[in-house]
């Protein structure tokens, strides 16, 4: 297989765990005979601080261009105090995944055997944990509009709005990942005070009997967020809206111990992008300490999704299932025992495949 991979490192620690995910896919390559061809781009505040615009149109036509897009993190703290600044890191991935078509971002939540310990959870409650986050991507509250400050700057408002289309599109991604796993679906919502999730419950429920074999249930999601410390094991797949799944998968990576550990695969119209749900950490930025784990996972669903490699997917699996055995972790997993750099976790898990 020949593909073309566009590659957008972005900030913070990006550059630094998106290197060692590709020394992963080049060892994957070497081992199934495949060829990538890279291109590098600008994205976020690196991209802000070369022309102004955190997502140029040079990268756009870049990730059009390619088959897939690997992507590192954006953010920078310098904009975070800064209320008041125009352009920030951020919008340049909400254009992305606008721009992109990205509707749908799937996030699977699985606790590794060896790093069972590291969950702050008791062990019988996160040994066994397999559920996947569906979060609708390009919708909600992060986008509507109007959004802004009334005249006078004494008041904010944001808008969230949700499209019958926009849900049933989501909605039939939930029951067709339920249908091939477990079957059952968590629809989650504030039904009981929001409009749009009334609008996500009624169209999900003219959907439920097309997929007869999916059972369908609704949670509201102060409960799901209470559930998902609570009972992790009881979900299989969730569907949610933008903000809610946001939070809600921030919270799920507690269950695995490390935010440094989940993947995602965001999917819809134009090229897919694969990226940690972790943010840039600017604290670790050039240190050689950061976890390369989710972006080298986000590999694996690259191979799986974009190019369905099953194979190629499950080599990485299980090498960096065997790093976690072997103790060859970064500082954040390590404990009391001695912590590998980001650059020698890259190295070893791209040598056992
Ligand atoms: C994520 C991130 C982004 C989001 C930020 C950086 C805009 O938190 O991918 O989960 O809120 O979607
Ligand atoms: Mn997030």
């Amino acid at each position: 297989m020949n593909a073309k991979i566009a590659v957008l490192p972005g900030d913070g620690i990006g550059p630094e765990i998106v290197k060692q995910a590709l020394k992963v896919i080049e060892a994957v390559n070497r081992k199934f005979g495949h060829s990538f061809e890279y291109s590098h781009h600008l994205v976020g505040a690196a991209a802000i601080d070369a022309t102004g615009n955190p997502y140029p149109d040079e990268t756009h036509e870049a990730c059009m261009q390619s088959d897939a897009v690997l992507f590192g993190a954006i953010g920078h703290p310098r904009f975070d105090n800064d209320p008041s600044c125009k352009v920030r890191p951020e919008q340049g991935l909400l254009k992305m995944r606008k721009e992109l078509g990205l509707f749908a971002n799937i996030r699977p939540v699985s606790t590794f055997k060896s790093l069972i310990h590291k969950s702050p959870l008791r062990t019988e409650l996160v040994d066994g944990v397999d559920f996947v986050v569906i979060r609708e991507l390009t919708g909600g509250i992060y986008f509507g509009e109007p959004r802004g400050r009334s005249e006078n700057g004494e008041t904010a408002f944001d808008t969230c709005v949700y499209s019958r289309f926009e849900i049933e599109r989501i909605g039939r991604l939930g029951f067709e990942f339920a249908r091939k796993r477990n079957k059952r679906l968590t629809a989650v919502d504030k039904a009981n005070v929001l409009a749009t999730s009334r609008l996500w419950r009624e169209t999900m429920q003219r959907l439920a009997p097309e997929y007869p074999d999916v059972e369908l249930s609704f949670m509201f999601v102060d409960n799901a967020a209470m559930q998902l410390i609570q009972w992790p094991k009881g979900f299989d797949v969730i569907v949610t809206e933008n903000m809610f799944g946001d939070i809600l998968t921030d919270e799920a990576s507690v269950i695995t111990g490390s935010l440094g550990l989940l993947p995602s695969a965001s999917t819809g119209i134009h090229t897919s992008v694969f990226e940690p749900i972790h943010g840039s950490y600017p604290q670790a930025a050039g240190k050689n300490i950061a976890n390369p784990v989710a972006t080298i996972l986000s590999a694996a669903l690259m191979y799986e999704y974009a190019f369905h490699a099953m194979d190629e997917g499950k080599a990485i699996r299980e090498a960096v299932e065997a790093s976690f055995t072997e103790g060859i972790v970064t500082v954040d997993l390590a404990g009391e025992n001695k912590s590998f750099s980001t650059e020698e976790v890259g190295d070893w898990i791209a040598g056992r495949i």
